[in-house]
C-alpha cells in the first residue's frame, strides 16, 4: 500500500452540502457547476478532498437524503455532464471526490417502491422493501408504536392497508437488505460512480442496513433499553460486516482502491471500529467531538480512545466537529456547557427545541466572540492529530447557525414532523456568502432556497480574503502547516505532555499542540509559535490553541 492509495487516511476532507454552495445557474439552489467554479478556492484552502452531500434526483423530503435515482443528477443541480467536468476540474485541482451513498432508505419515488405500490401486498416487488400488515381488527394500527428518527411513527400506511417501515421520513422507505436485487443496485452505483473516476463514499446510516423485524417486536418502551448492536432489530447488528465486504470488494478493484468511510452513530467505539477495519469500510465517523463540550477532559477521553480503537481497527481516526446535521460548532461553543452527552441523539448541546430560539439569536443568548475564539482552538487542536479531518462548509469563514428562520422559510422534516417543536437543520444549511453585498451575497443571482441573514455579509469570502485575522487566513495556514507536519511524522507520532488543568497538550515528533480550554492562561514551553487560533504573549489564555516547533 503507497500514499497513492491510502491518502484519505490522513487527509483533510470539506464537506459541501451541494444545495448551499454556489449556485451559478442563477435559479436559487446551488448546483454542480457552481462546485466547479470554486475549485481555486478550495484548493487555496487546502483541504485534500471534498465530499458532496447528495445531488441526486430527488423531491427534497429531506435535504436530497430521499434519493430518487442513485445514478443520477438532479437536473436542478445539473447533469452527469457537469458532473464529469466539476471532477475533472477538481482533479486537476489536486482535490479527491467523494460521493455521498444513501443504502438505508431510497425515497418514495424511486422506480421500485412505484412498482412494490402498484403490485400490491404479497407481490415480489414488494419484498425490496419492507411492507407489512398492520395489527387490530381491521389492520389499522401500525405492526409496532416505533417512532421515527424525525418524529411521527415508523410505519405509514398505503391506500391498499398494508403498511412500509421507514426509520426517518414517510418518504424514505426503508430498503430490504435480505433481498439480492438491493444489493445490486448498489453494487451497481459504487460501480457507476467509481468508473467515473469517484474516489470514495461516504456512507449513511452505515449501522442500520440489516435488520430483523420477525416477530414477536418489541415495543417502543422495550427497544429503548435495546443496546445497538447483534440483539437490535436494526442498528448496528454482525450482518452489516457482509454487505461491506462485499463492497470492499468492488472497492479495491479499482487502481487505487476506492475509499469509504461509514456513518454509523454507534456509541461504543469498539463497535465502531468494525466498519472501519480494512475488509470492510477503511474508515468510520468518530462523533465524539461533535457530542463534547470544549472541555480539556472530554477532548482528552475522546483522542485516546479513538485512536485505540483505530489502532486495533487497522484504521485510521476522523475527527469532526460541525457537518449539515449539527449546530455549527462556532455557535455551540457560545452557548452554555451542557450536562455530559447522555447517549442521546442529538445530544444536549445540539437540541434546538423552540425554546432555543429566539428572534435573531438563541436562548440562552450565544457569546459569539467565545463561541468563534474556541471554534478556531479546536479546530487547530484537531487538525494536529494523527488520522484525517473534516472541515464543513463555511466554518473556515467562522459561521454561526442562522437560528432565525421563519417557520415558512423551514425546510427540514425534523421540524414538521416534530410539529415545529425542533427547529431542525436548516440553520447549519444557509447558503454560503462569497461577497459582502449583492443579489445572495455572491451565492447566486436569484434569491437563496433558504435565506441568509443581514449578518452573513460579515462572514463573506471576499471580506475575510482582504482581512490577515479573519477565519479564513487562520484556517489557511492551519491546513498549510499541517501538510508540512505530515512530511515530518506519522500516524504513530502522537504523545501527550504533562500540561496544567484544563489544558491539553501533545507532541507529534518535534512539533506541539498546546490547547487551554479553561480561562486561566497556562504556561507555554520555550519554542518558535508557527501559528496560534487568537492573541498569544508569553502565556496561553483560555481557548486558545498554538502549535510549536520545540526548542
Ligand atoms: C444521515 C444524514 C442526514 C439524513 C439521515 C437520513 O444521518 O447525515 O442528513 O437526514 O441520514 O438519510
Amino acid at each position: 500500500m503507497t500514499q497513492r492509495d491510502t491518502w484519505w487516511k490522513t487527509a483533510v476532507v470539506y464537506q459541501i452540502y451541494p444545495r448551499s454552495f454556489a449556485d451559478a445557474n442563477g435559479d436559487g439552489l446551488g448546483d454542480l457547476a457552481g462546485i466547479t467554479s470554486r475549485a481555486a478556492y478550495l484548493q487555496a484552502l487546502g483541504v485534500d478532498a471534498v465530499w458532496l452531500s447528495p445531488f441526486y434526483p430527488s423531491a427534497l423530503a429531506d435535504g436530497g437524503y430521499d434519493v430518487d435515482d442513485y445514478r443520477d443528477v438532479d437536473p436542478r443541480i445539473g447533469s452527469l455532464a457537469d458532473f464529469d467536468a466539476m471532477t475533472a476540474t477538481l482533479h486537476a485541482a489536486g482535490l479527491k471526490v467523494i460521493v455521498d451513498i444513501v443504502p438505508n432508505h431510497s425515497s418514495n419515488r424511486h422506480r421500485w417502491f412505484q412498482e412494490a405500490l402498484a403490485a400490491g401486498p404479497g407481490s415480489a416487488a414488494r419484498e425490496r422493501y419492507i411492507f407489512r400488515d398492520g395489527k387490530g381488527p381491521h389492520g389499522d394500527e401500525p405492526p409496532t408504536d416505533w417512532r421515527a428518527a424525525f418524529g411521527g411513527s415508523t410505519w405509514t400506511r398505503v391506500p391498499d392497508g398494508q403498511w412500509y417501515f421507514h426509520l426517518f421520513a414517510p418518504e424514505q422507505p426503508d430498503w430490504n437488505w435480505d433481498h439480492p436485487d438491493v444489493h445490486q443496485e448498489f453494487l451497481d452505483t459504487i460501480r457507476f460512480w467509481s468508473d467515473r473516476g469517484v474516489d470514495g463514499f461516504r456512507i449513511d446510516v452505515a449501522h442500520a442496513l440489516a435488520k430483523d423485524l420477525t416477530e414477536p417486536l418489541p415495543t417502543a418502551a422495550e427497544l429503548a433499553h435495546i443496546p445497538a448492536g447483534p440483539g437490535h432489530p436494526f442498528y448496528d447488528r454482525d450482518e452489516v460486516d457482509a454487505i461491506y465486504r462485499e463492497w470492499r470488494q468492488v472497492f479495491d478493484q479499482y487502481d487505487p482502491p476506492r475509499c469509504a468511510v461509514g456513518e454509523a452513530w454507534v456509541d461504543d467505539p469498539q463497535r465502531r471500529g468494525r466498519y472501519a477495519r480494512p475488509d470492510l469500510l477503511g474508515q468510520a465517523f468518530n462523533f465524539d467531538l461533535l457530542r463534547a463540550n470544549f472541555a480539556a477532559a472530554e477532548f482528552h477521553d475522546s483522542v485516546t480512545q479513538n485512536l485505540a480503537v483505530a489502532r486495533q481497527s487497522g484504521s485510521s481516526s476522523t475527527w469532526v466537529l460541525s457537518n449539515h446535521d449539527v449546530v455549527r460548532h462556532a455557535s455551540r461553543y457560545g452557548l452554555p456547557l451542557a450536562p455530559r452527552g447522555d447517549g442521546a441523539f442529538p445530544p444536549p448541546t445540539l437540541r434546538r427545541d423552540t425554546a432555543w430560539l429566539l428572534t435573531g439569536g438563541t436562548n440562552p443568548p450565544e457569546d459569539t466572540a467565545l463561541g468563534l475564539r474556541r471554534a478556531k482552538a479546536a479546530t487547530q487542536f484537531i487538525l494536529g492529530l494523527p488520522g484525517s479531518a473534516y472541515v464543513y462548509q463555511g466554518e473556515e469563514l467562522g459561521l454561526r447557525e442562522v437560528a432565525a428562520l421563519d417557520a415558512a422559510d423551514r425546510q427540514d422534516p425534523t421540524f414538521f414532523r416534530s410539529e415545529g417543536t425542533d427547529v431542525g437543520r436548516d440553520g447549519c444549511r444557509v447558503p454560503l456568502p462569497w461577497t459582502d453585498h449583492g443579489p445572495g451575497l455572491g451565492f447566486g443571482e436569484a434569491t437563496p432556497h433558504l435565506p441568509q441573514p443581514e449578518w452573513f455579509k460579515d462572514y463573506a469570502v471576499t471580506r475575510e480574503e482582504a482581512d490577515p485575522a479573519a477565519p479564513l487566513a487562520f484556517y489557511r495556514q492551519a491546513l498549510h502547516l499541517r501538510r508540512d507536519l505530515l512530511h515530518s511524522v506519522t500516524d504513530e507520532d502522537f504523545t501527550w505532555l504533562d500540561a496544567p488543568a484544563g489544558v491539553l497538550a501533545y507532541a507529534r515528533g518535534a512539533w506541539q499542540v498546546w490547547t487551554n480550554f479553561g480561562e486561566t492562561p497556562a504556561d507555554l514551553p520555550d519554542g518558535q509559535i508557527l501559528l496560534a487560533s487568537g492573541p498569544v504573549g508569553k502565556t496561553l489564555p483560555g481557548a486558545t490553541t498554538v502549535l510549536l516547533s520545540a526548542a
